[in-house]
Order: C-alpha cells, then structure tokens, then sequence
C-alpha cells in the first residue's frame, strides 16, 4: 500500500534497487516499503535490467506481476544474490523485527537465501533498542500451548485478529500470528534462539541476518548504516 506518499519510505525504496544488477536473482520482501523498490525495478526491467526475483507474499507477487518482474521460486533458484525488504524496528546492531505484515516466515525464508540481506525502512523504524513486539506465526493448532510459553518467557502474547473478517489473521501460510511484547529486548540474539525453541511456532519475526539498512529521511535523502 504506497496511497499517502512517505518520502523516506520511497527515499529508501528506491536507492536500494542501485543494488541490483543484470544478472541478479533478487528476494523482493513485502510492505509498503519494498513496494518502492518492486515499483522501481519494474521501471529498470522496462529499460532493459535483465533480473528474475522470488516473492516474499502474495502481496509482492502482486506488485512485482503488476511491475512486470519475471518471478522464479526458491525450488528453482535456492541462492540469491540479494533480498531487500521492509521492517517495523531496527536497532543500533541491526537487529531487525519484522512481521507486520504477517509475512516474516517466508521474508526469513528469503532472506536467509541470500548472499546481501539489505532492509529499507524509514527513520521512524529506527530506534537504539528493539522493543517491538514480536510477531511469531503459530500453527493455529498450538495457539495457547504457544501463548503459554511466551508468558514463561516474561512477554505478553495477543493473538492478532483480522481487521476485515471477523476471527484471527491466517498467514500466507495457513496459520496464525502472536504478537508477543516482551517490553526492551537487550539481547536480540539470546531473544531469537529462545523463541525458536518454542514447540507449535512456525517462525517468529527477529532477524538477525541484516547486512545493510537503508534510512529514508523526509528530506528525501537515505542514510546507509552497515555493521
Ligand atoms: C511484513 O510482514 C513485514 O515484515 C514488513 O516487511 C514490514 O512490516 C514492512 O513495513 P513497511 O510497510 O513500513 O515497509
């Protein structure tokens, strides 16, 4: 959804398609965001970019069959050479939540795919510290049993519910999501390794991978910040 233009986030959006070059096979990650950078490897691919990309979600398969973006799948094409996407928070070590959008299984999915993993977000997802919540996709069989272990863990979990259907958000997946605040979260990767622990998860949505973030400011100019 790009309707009420951000000029950090299309800032960002599209200095990361710099990034990609002939050749590439690129992760397109999901969000309004990302949605700069499909749109604007769309306007390349029309003047001559020769790339393939893998979706993250049905809605950047959307948008990049809508940019006339040739798509492959991780099956055909298990290694890329770089995967852009969104985020709800990063911190100062670029440890990055993701999830908003229900999609981080398949973006983590993606992301670990890739040679370069560069997320794309405004100033407004920066922050010193991660205290997001986190949102950990569940099979929707193991719902309580989940939400009782993040309550062990200290967080608070809340089953996320549909704005336009009435009960819980089903992922692209099939399952449900948990948003689980745990308040500051000092330790992202200490906070990433417990949560995989969980029985009845299927991913949750710290990232731990980022190579690189692109900060859109209003101004329209982008900070780049690498470990
Ligand atoms: C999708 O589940 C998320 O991980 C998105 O990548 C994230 O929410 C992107 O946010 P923006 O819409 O602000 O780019």
């Amino acid at each position: 959804n790009t309707g009420g233009e951000n000029p950090g986030k299309k800032a960002a959006g599209i200095a990361a398609a710099d990034l990609v070059k002939d050749g590439m096979v690129v992760g397109l990650g999901t969000g309004s965001t990302t949605a700069y950078t499909i749109a604007e490897l769309g306007r390349r691919v029309r003047e001559g970019l020769d790339i393939i990309a893998v979706v993250t979600s049905y809605q950047s398969e959307m948008l990049a069959i809508e940019a006339g973006i040739t798509l492959t799948t991780l099956a055909e094409h298990p290694e890329l050479d770089i995967a852009i996407d969104g985020a709800d928070q990063v911190d100062s070590s670029l440890s990055t939540i993701k999830g908003g959008g229900a999609a981080h299984t398949r973006e983590k999915v993606v992301s670990r795919s890739a040679k370069r993993f560069v997320i794309v977000a405004d100033e407004s997802k920066v922050s010193e510290k991660l205290e997001h919540y986190v949102p950990i996709e569940v099979l929707p069989y193991a719902r309580e049993l989940v939400a009782k272990q993040v309550k062990e863990l200290g967080g608070k979990p809340e089953l996320r519910m549909a704005a336009r259907k009435d009960g819980p958000v089903i992922t692209d997946n099939g399952n449900f999501v948990i948003d689980a605040s745990f308040g500051i979260i000092d330790d992202p990767k200490e906070m990433s390794a417990k949560l995989s622990q969980l029985t009845g998860i299927v991913e949750h949505g710290i990232f731990t991978n980022v190579d690189e973030v692109y900060i859109g400011k209003k101004d329209g100019s982008v900070e780049i910040r690498k470990l």
